[in-house]
Order: C-alpha cells, then structure tokens, then sequence
C-alpha cells in the first residue's frame, strides 16, 4: 500500500496533466455520445445491464448500429468513472499543499454519481424533458469543473489577482450569464420538440416555434459581448485572455450558424448533436475567459505560457491530453 502512496505524484507532474486533460476531454465527448444515443433513439441498443445483450458483453452485428451507439456511451461512462477514481487517488499525495485540486476532483467525482442518479429519475419519469435538462444542466458543470481542474494544474497555488480592467471583469460574468440562459432556454426548446426523451416521452407542453426565436435572443447577445470582450482586448492588449475570447467568439459563431441551420431544415438528428457538443466546448471557452481575467501572484511564466492548451483543446474538443504538457517542459506548479 505504502509503495503506491509513494508512487503517486508529490507535485503537479506530466501523469496529472494527461489525467486532467483526458477527463476534460472525456466529458465532453461523453455530451456527443449520450445525445448519439438520444437522437437515434439507440437507448435500447443494449436492451440488458451491464451486460449488452443476454449472450453478450459487449455489442455484438444482430444488435446492429444502435447496439455500437449505446455500447460505445457506456464504455465512454465507464472510462469517466474511472478517469474520477484516478484523478482523485492521483491528487492524495499533495492534497495538503493542493487543496484546490482535492476539492475538485472530488466534486467533478461526485457529479457523477449524481448523474448516475438525475439518468435513473429520467427513466422513472419516462424521460420528463425537465428532468432529462437537469442531466445536461451538470454535464455543462462537470464541463466546467474539469476546465477549472486543467487550468489549476498549470498554475500556481498562490492569491490571484484581476489583470484586466474592473469593467472588463464585469463584461465577462455578463456574458457568462447570457451564456446561461441561453442553454436554458436551449434545454426548454429541446424539451418542447421533437427531440426531448423519445417519440413517446411527454413533452414540456411549450410552443417550440417561441421557444427557438427566445433561445436566439440570448445566444445573439451573448455573441455581441463576446465581440465588444475581444476588441476591448485587443485594444488593450490584455493577453492572455484574449486568445480565450477569441476562442470563444469562433465557437459561438458556428454554434450559432448551426442553430439557424437546424432549426431552418426540420432539427436533423446530427446537427442537435453537434449543436449539443458546441454547447458544452462554449461552457468550457467561457469558464476559461473567467479563469484568465485574473493571475496567482507567483505565476510561473513558463506554466502560463502553456496553459494557452485550453484554448486549442476547447477549440477542438479532442486536443492531445500530452501538447501542453510538452510545451511546459519542467514548469510544475508546485
Ligand atoms: C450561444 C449560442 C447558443 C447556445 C450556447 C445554444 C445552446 C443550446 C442548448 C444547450 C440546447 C439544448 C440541447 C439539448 O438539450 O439537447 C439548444 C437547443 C436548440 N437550439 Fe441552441 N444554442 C445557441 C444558439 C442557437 C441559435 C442562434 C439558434 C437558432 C434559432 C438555436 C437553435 C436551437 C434549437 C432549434 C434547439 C432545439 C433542438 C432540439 O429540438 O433538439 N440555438 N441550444
């Protein structure tokens, strides 16, 4: 047991960067798969649990595509599950000195089962469409929480500061809010239409034509601030949270472009799903923005410089769990 204890990271190493990196990644493309199953109707792909089917483990040809959707969903939870369970054993050697990253692995850990909980009221209540929004509610928090987590792996654990203007501070956590409603509202919209449960599961009772038209109001402000957010930093020159901003405005522009494109050619299964995804990589984009309007006191110059990898990785959503690390060479927030 010792031997283990030993063996575990005593200061933030390439191991915690990979982990935090793959975990991020991982809740994100755990929103495509659950919504891949929801939009092809594949939540029977599997029709036993935990085996696929009664012979097998795992999928096998007779089960066809939906048998592949819904084994590959719950192979991708079963590796966050896991992803939880190392984060948080890899972070117990320096939970003293890194109390920050204790409490968020346990609550990005935690989220999980409480997931595990909110999927198993959706079945109870035949897929009720609030209930079915509360599950993408905390993917979008679990999103960000594991933003949070890669971030503090590559800084300090020192006081931070705001190095951007007060207004400016006040402009982001406008936009933040903006942000909010708009996947609110974006949840109602789903649970009024054609897409929320399955073909029988009861519907919010909400007119979906309104809903789509008020759920663009909030996404159209939202890219407004996002516009005003990356002049004024390129204005002032307040790096680094300018690339994050950019970053941000780029997402919403498409996620925005796909929202008029499926709304306008009847909600095809594959752009909500895409539409779903964008959603969580914009949460990711903005709690970056947030995390960059300050700075730890004793920022290592170097860590600084590669945390830059958020903005790649929420960008693209599939960013190598190793490319920052190997820009940071021997940075370590210690
Ligand atoms: C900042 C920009 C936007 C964000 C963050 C956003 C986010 C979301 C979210 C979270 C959902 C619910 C997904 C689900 O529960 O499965 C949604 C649904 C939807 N969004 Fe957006 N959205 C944005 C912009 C737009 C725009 C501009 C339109 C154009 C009208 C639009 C059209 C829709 C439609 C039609 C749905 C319902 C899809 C369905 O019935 O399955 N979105 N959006």
């Amino acid at each position: 047991m010792n031997r283990i204890y030993n063996w575990l990271p005593d200061h933030v190493d390439i191991r915690l960067r990979i982990i935090a990196w793959a975990y991020l990644v991982a809740q994100i493309l755990l929103v495509g798969t659950g919504g891949l199953v929801r939009l092809t109707s594949s939540g029977l792909g599997c029709p036993t649990w935990p085996e696929c089917s009664p012979t097998s483990f795992v999928n096998t040809p007779e089960l066809g595509i939906h048998g592949v959707i819904e084994f590959g969903n719950r192979v991708l939870g079963a590796v966050i599950g896991i992803l939880a369970i190392i984060a948080f054993i890899a972070i117990l050697r320096l939970r003293k000195v890194r109390r920050d990253l204790f409490w968020l692995t346990l609550l990005a850990g935690l989220g999980i089962p409480a997931q595990a909980v909110i999927g198993g009221i959706s079945v109870l209540t035949k897929l009720n469409p609030y209930v079915v929004g509360l599950h993408f509610i905390m993917s979008a928090v679990l999103v960000a929480l594991c933003t949070v987590f890669v971030y503090r792996i590559y800084t300090a654990p020192t006081p931070r500061s705001l190095v951007v203007p007060r207004w400016f501070a006040i402009v982001t956590h406008i936009t933040s809010f903006f942000v909010a409603i708009t996947i609110v509202f974006g949840i109602l919209t789903t649970g009024s239409g054609p897409h929320a449960g399955d073909a029988n599961s009861p519907r919010n009772g909400l007119d979906p034509v309104v809903l789509q038209h008020v759920h663009s109001w909030p996404a159209y402000a939202t890219f407004l601030l996002t516009i005003a957010l990356v002049i004024a930093s390129i204005r002032f020159r307040l790096l680094p949270v300018r690339r994050y901003a950019v970053t941000l405005l780029a997402i919403e522009f498409v996620q925005i472009g796909v929202g008029l494109i499926q709304a306008n050619t009847g909600l095809p299964g594959i752009l909500v799903g895409i539409h779903m995804m964008l959603a969580c990589l914009l949460a990711s984009a903005m709690t970056a923005v947030i995390l960059f309007l300050k700075r730890p006191a004793e920022q290592d110059v170097a860590a600084e410089g590669s945390a830059s990898g958020i903005a790649a990785a929420t960008a693209t959503g599939t960013a190598s769990a190793t490319g920052p690390a190997s820009a940071t060479g021997t940075a370590t927030a210690r």
